[in-house]
């Protein structure tokens, strides 16, 4: 099987050339948006590869996507670090950035840059993703001051969703939305390299967004930011259950999925499958010699 992406290359950085931070500030500058996606395999990498995106990032999202549970703050390290390094070996230039989850990161810095450092040397990330302001501000300093680049992540943040009363926007009134920048603001002083915007009106993201230096990539929040991330499963909709506004569906891929397994069990009831052509033949005269050893024998 080759691993060379085959038609890489020119949508993500020009003929072929890893994304790198750098990348992503020229981007910004120059204006050309920014494409970001989730992905928790090896043919999700791969795909993500080959269509030229230029972040892709192992969501905790991967706790409803891939491992059914209800919500994100279930997922463990060594679960998505099992998902992070098949997404590392199927990426050639796309820059990779994996979630660090639920309770691996809130207790303390040593905490959060230890997790950091299993996700570098486990699972091959380029970066890793943090949730919320406040204390995280101090763990975002932490571990970019160890030597891992972060991005952070404001608005509606999954994993403190108790807290936030829901899958709900964040930002709704003046008051919301300077929290929203606050955190942005401290976010981006305490050294991310990005932020996503998650779930933020509109109006509030292109008040905040100048004010900002680094790279925003939103979901949810309107277009005034740098770039977008939809969540693979999402956008290819091949995820059940609800569906958030900000998700557009690209594909059926769920739809395609369940229509193709169904005809191959039809087909495997009926005998129409597999047919001549998807069997081996012995050389020319060994079945024959076969049948009469066979003869022989028993
Ligand atoms: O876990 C995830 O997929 C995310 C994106 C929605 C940004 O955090």
């Amino acid at each position: 099987m080759s691993t060379r992406p085959a038609g890489a290359g020119s949508p993500n950085g020009g003929s072929g050339a890893k994304v790198t931070f750098e990348t992503l500030a020229r981007k910004k500058a120059s204006g050309e948006h920014i494409v970001m996606v989730t992905a928790y395999d090896h043919p999700g990498a791969r795909a993500a590869e080959v269509a030229g995106v230029d972040i892709v990032l192992v969501g905790d999202s991967a706790a409803m996507t891939v491992l059914g549970y209800d919500s994100t703050v279930s997922v463990t390290v060594d679960e998505m670090l099992m998902l992070t390094a098949a997404v590392r070996r199927g990426l050639a230039t796309a820059l990779l950035v994996g979630d660090l989850p639920f309770g691996s990161y809130e207790a303390s810095d040593e905490q959060a840059v230890r997790t950091a450092q299993r996700f570098v040397k486990e699972g091959g990330v380029d970066a890793v993703k943090i949730e919320r302001g406040g204390t995280t501000t101090q763990r975002a300093r932490a571990i970019v001051a160890a030597g891992i680049p972060v991005m952070g992540h404001v608005g509606l943040t999954p994993q403190s969703v108790g807290a936030l009363g829901g899958y709900r926007a964040q930002g709704r009134t003046a008051e919301a939305a300077l929290r929203v920048a606050a955190d942005a603001r401290a976010l981006e002083e305490a050294g991310c390299f990005a932020l996503v915007f998650e779930a933020i009106p509109s109006d509030a993201t292109a008040a905040i967004v100048p004010q900002l230096s680094v790279p925003v990539i939103g979901i949810g929040a309107g277009p005034s930011v740098d770039g977008q991330v939809l969540v693979f499963h999402d956008l290819l909709g091949i995820h059940e259950g609800h569906q958030a506004r900000f998700v557009k569906r690209y594909a059926e891929l769920g739809q395609a999925t369940i229509d193709g397994i169904r005809a191959y069990a039809d087909e495997v009831r009926s005998g129409a499958y597999p047919a001549p052509e998807h069997g081996y033949a012995m050389a020319t005269g060994e079945a024959e010699r076969l049948r009469a050893e066979l003869g022989h024998k028993f």
